[in-house]
């Protein structure tokens, strides 16, 4: 007769794998004081109880058929603790007549093949497995766990908010503060392009809005050319309401007009103009004499 597993290896099995469910299904660990866990677990403890006493029934049962000498070594087994016991039976090997008894009939090169039962923890990790399949795939299509799109918009929200947060307690650039920067030129093109490129063309070369690449200027409220372009999308222009005012209509934040203010000069003093011959628009406005200081 076999040795049936302790009540309490039983117990910490199916509370280890009701842990590991939960967790996969709430990701966090907040589910170990929820009454629903909590319940979940008694359940299935007073479960593993039941199971143990009609398992107790049967072994009496089955105890009273044995011989007296089978009940001898039954008992005598019994007084090994579980663990020696387990670790026994990994190094135990079967007698000759057992052998004989699951024998498969054929063999190759004197190499015989024994009908072994599966150990018993192989085949609860394949039960264990097949629940698990069918939990995980019919919860994947019937609810909404572990859908990557969902969780990657609730990733974006919440990122989106942090940096809102963030950018509502940090102090944005303001016409006075703004200070020109190399490295803000590449994420100002990135502004350029998402906001100004559909009336100043490409690369600032001019269309609906002015040329922003040659040294013609409408409007020339500051000193120096950052600043100025600073002004331009702070306040928007008072001639013509179609260069409306980004900041203080607040579509473009402080950070924004100063990387695009970046752009702007970048494109203005750095490069060559774009000329009315290489498809740029014609100068408007007067000459520009700049300040030097940035
Ligand atoms: C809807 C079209 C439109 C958009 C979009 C637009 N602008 Fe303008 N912008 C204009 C017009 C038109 C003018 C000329 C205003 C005037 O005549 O005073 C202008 C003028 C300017 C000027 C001053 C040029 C000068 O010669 O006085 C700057 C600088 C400027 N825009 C930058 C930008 C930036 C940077 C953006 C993106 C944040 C932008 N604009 C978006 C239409 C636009």
């Amino acid at each position: 007769m076999k040795r049936r597993t302790p009540v309490y290896i039983n117990i910490l099995i199916v509370l280890g794998l009701l842990l590991v469910v939960f967790y996969m299904f709430s990701q966090t660990s907040d589910f170990l004081s929820t009454r629903f866990f909590l319940g979940t677990a008694l359940i299935s403890i007073i479960v593993v109880f039941i199971q143990n006493a009609i398992g107790d029934l049967i072994e009496n049962e089955k105890f009273k058929k044995l011989t007296d000498a089978e009940k001898a070594t039954y008992l005598a087994d019994k007084k090994i603790p579980y663990f020696q016991y387990l670790w026994n039976g990994a190094f135990k090997s079967q007698s000759e007549k057992e052998e004989k008894d699951i024998l498969i009939d054929h063999g190759f090169d004197g190499i015989m093949e024994l009908d072994n039962q599966l150990p018993k923890w192989w085949l609860g990790l394949f039960y264990f497995g097949c629940a698990y399949c069918v939990l995980y795939v019919s919860s994947y299509f019937l609810t909404d766990f572990a859908h990557p799109y969902k969780e990657y918009e609730q990733e974006y929200r919440e990122q989106t908010a942090a940096i809102n947060d963030y950018m509502a307690t940090v102090t944005q650039p303001t016409l006075e503060t703004a200070v020109f920067s190399e490295d803000n030129v590449e994420a100002g093109k990135a502004v350029f392009e998402t906001n100004c490129v559909s009336c100043h063309g490409e690369g600032g070369k001019g269309g609906i809005g002015p040329n922003l690449t040659d040294n013609f200027w409408i409007n020339q409220p500051e000193k120096t050319l950052f600043k100025n372009v600073f002004y331009m999308v702070d306040n928007g222009s008072k001639n013509n309401p179609t260069m409306q005012a980004w900041g203080k209509n607040g579509v473009v934040s402080g950070f924004d007009m100063q990387n695009v203010a970046a752009y702007v000069y970048h494109i203005n003093q750095e490069q060559a103009p774009i000329t009315p011959a290489q498809g740029g628009a014609a100068p408007q406005g007067t000459e520009a004499h700049w300040e030097k200081s940035k």
